[in-house]
């Protein structure tokens, strides 16, 4: 049978990464896109084609780019002939005083977070909806929804953005593709943990102290809610932003 194809966007390091491998064990064919990390993503391609039985490809193009994704898309397309799955992961965040802020912060932030989910998702439901299937999951945030601050309210916007974008492809693209989002609360990423080196171990356990289950998610919890979003077992889930924050201390 001819494998399930998954394009991640933003997948050379972090969430996105763990999302490929997941993928990758449970026999899906995977597109590793990246915009600055080229060693990162070429040694995944290497690590995936070496632990499991799949192909993996990598394409570098910036999601806020339109030629840059319709051309990655055509690329896959000739490539694989299919993509059964899409991940819209790719996100960039600033962290500023909020006077500090500008026209450009607010750009380049929804251009890449946002407008980059929406121009991905408009050229790949478009060899979807021809093959009347496919699912896509979007990552949004709980900053979308009550951890929201003004230090990052580009991202908190564009997470917000997200949301609504699930739901409108949900209805768009109804009742060929299924469209969900997840969005997480804090992720024991790379960038998360220098962060925590920097501040001496700080940022961490005081982060953990706010959520009920006292700990950030693993990278490989949320890849695999991203996996059973995308897998059958999730086939009457549309529309859905399924919120993965370990609980939060307002309940
Ligand atoms: N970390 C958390 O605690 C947390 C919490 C809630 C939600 N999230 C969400 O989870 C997702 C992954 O977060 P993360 O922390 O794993 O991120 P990360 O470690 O910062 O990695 C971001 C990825 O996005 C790629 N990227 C950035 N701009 C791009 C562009 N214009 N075009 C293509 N790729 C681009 C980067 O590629 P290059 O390195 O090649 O540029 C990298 O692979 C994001 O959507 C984020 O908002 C994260």
């Amino acid at each position: 049978m001819e494998r399930k194809v998954v394009l991640v966007t933003g997948s050379s390091r972090g969430l996105g990464r763990s999302c490929i491998i997941e993928f990758a064990k449970r026999g899906y064919d995977v597109v590793i896109n990246y915009l600055h990390s080229e060693k990162m993503a070429e040694s995944l391609k290497e690590e995936v084609e070496k632990n499991f039985d799949v192909k993996a490809m990598v394409v570098k193009a910036d999601v806020s780019n339109e030629q840059q994704v319709q051309d990655m898309v055509e690329k896959i397309i000739k490539i694989f002939g299919h993509i059964d799955v899409l991940v819209n992961n790719a996100a960039i965040e600033n962290n500023s005083e909020f006077a500090e802020k500008n026209k450009e912060s607010f750009e380049k932030v929804l251009g890449t977070n946002l407008i980059g989910s929406f121009l991905v998702s408009k050229y790949v439901s478009k060899f979807m909806l021809k093959c009347q299937s496919g699912r896509i999951v979007n990552i949004s945030s709980n900053n979308s929804i009550d951890k929201y601050d003004s230090s990052t309210v580009e991202y908190d916007v564009s997470k917000a953005g997200i949301n609504i974008l699930t739901k409108v492809m949900a209805k768009e693209f109804a009742p060929f593709i299924n469209v969900n989002a997840v969005a997480p609360g804090w992720i024991l990423t790379e960038t998360n943990q220098s962060i925590d080196r920097e501040l001496d171990g700080t940022f961490i356990k005081s982060e953990s102290e706010k959520i009920l289950l006292k700990r950030f998610a693993t990278m490989e919890e949320i890849a695999k809610i991203v996996f059973f979003l995308a897998s059958e077992e999730a086939s009457y889930l549309n529309g859905e932003i399924i919120v993965a924050d370990g609980g939060s201390q307002n309940v």
